[in-house]
């Protein structure tokens, strides 16, 4: 039986993943705990589902799991009950989702991905799944460019009609947006205790069995954090108000200097840049869609664009990072260059003009 009444729903979130994609950044913190627009990924995504009227969650965790206790508690904070669930060997997407089974309260579970930054209308996908009588429902975005993705196409009444693999040419712009409506049932049916994949496993065996899926399609704000060019845009959106966020009610603007910092005069702060907590940015900085994490350093003079420095890390006089990730703690001498994906893994000290694209020192 599927409700409408958000009370009535259990959200599950999945964070057990490795996010691999984003490393070295997860190599300290797991990705949806990641500071993003100057919180944990994952409080914007709570705050979401808390505001939409859902009560209780279950946060499904592996990979260091310990870190989400510790900062979320109880959840009461949030509005939330939440409990936690773990994996002590990370089961996929799938098993995730199987393995929370014990932790469900009702007989409507709302699963999230917890690194999608999204606008959907939680309650009308929720009404979308009672109306049609699903068994499951997927939330499915339209998006520019679909090639990127596998898409999902639906008949006329909404009824998912094939799960496709990427393609360069796809049949529909409706992709997988990370976000399920289950009854409860379904879940029961899924095999326990072995690894196993949502999208590539539990929907298309679905599909193939006659079970009622459903995609409800809207075309709401959406973006998948898990590549460090992603989780960059993601986080300008956010600082931007072009992303929607409960938590950040009320900001909107070019850049967000959080408490503690420090940003000399003469620097330039636009593009939805974030300076993290007792960050120090100095004379003529420039930064354009910067993620700057607590305690980081910019010295006089550098240009960062589109890129993230961690925890503690050092950029000195003149550099310049476009496109990049410096890990935490790292130091990056004067005039060094890093563009196009470079990634510094924590604590590597570059010397002065150690890395250039260019002669021209
Ligand atoms: P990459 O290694 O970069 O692909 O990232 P990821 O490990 O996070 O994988 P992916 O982006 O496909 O995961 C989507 C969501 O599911 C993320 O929020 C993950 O934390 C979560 N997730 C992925 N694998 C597991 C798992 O085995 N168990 C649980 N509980 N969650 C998972």
């Amino acid at each position: 039986m599927s409700t409408l009444d958000p009370k009535q729903v259990d959200a599950v979130v999945l964070v057990g993943g490795k996010g691999t994609r984003l490393r070295p950044l997860t190599l300290s913190k797991p990705k949806p705990m990641l500071p993003t627009a100057g919180l944990p990924f994952l409080t914007h995504l709570l705050s979401r589902i808390a505001a939409a009227g859902i009560e209780h969650v279950v946060l499904g965790t592996s990979f260091q799991a310990e870190v989400f206790e510790v900062e979320f508690g109880d959840g009461a904070k949030l509005g939330l009950q939440i409990d936690y669930v773990f994996e002590p060997e990370p089961l996929g997407t799938g098993g995730g989702i199987a393995n929370v089974l014990p932790a469900l309260r009702h007989d409507t579970v709302a699963v999230f991905n917890g690194d999608v930054l999204s606008g959907v209308d939680e309650l009308e996908l929720l009404r979308f799944h009672a109306e049609k009588n699903a068994d499951v429902t997927l939330h499915l975005v339209r998006v520019a460019d679909p090639r990127a993705f596998g898409s999902v196409p639906t008949d006329a009444d909404g009824r998912v009609t094939a799960f496709l693999e990427k393609t360069q040419d796809p049949p529909t712009d409706q992709i997988n947006a990370g976000c399920y409506v289950f009854n409860r049932a379904v879940i029961e049916a899924l095999p326990r205790g072995r690894e196993l994949s949502v999208e590539r496993e539990v929907f298309p065996r679905l599909l193939a069995d006659g079970v009622p899926i459903f995609g409800y399609v809207d075309a709401s704000y959406w973006r998948d954090m898990g590549t460090p060019e992603d989780f960059v845009r993601g986080s300008a959106d956010l600082v931007r108000g072009i992303a929607p966020s409960p938590a950040l009610a009320g900001h909107r603007g070019e850049s967000l200097v959080h408490d503690g910092a420090s940003v000399a005069p003469g620097a330039l702060l636009y593009g939805g840049t974030v300076v993290g907590r007792g960050a120090e940015i100095g004379p003529g900085v420039r930064l354009d869609g910067a993620v700057i994490f607590d305690g980081a350093k910019v010295e006089a003079g550098s240009v960062i664009e589109r890129s993230i420095v961690g925890y503690g890390a050092k950029i000195g006089p003149r550099a310049l990072i476009r496109d990049g990730i410096v890990g935490d703690g790292a130091d990056i001498g004067a005039r060094c260059e890093l563009l196009r994906g470079a990634r510094v893994w924590p604590g590597v000290v570059l010397p002065d003009c150690g890395i250039r694209y260019s002669s021209d020192v």
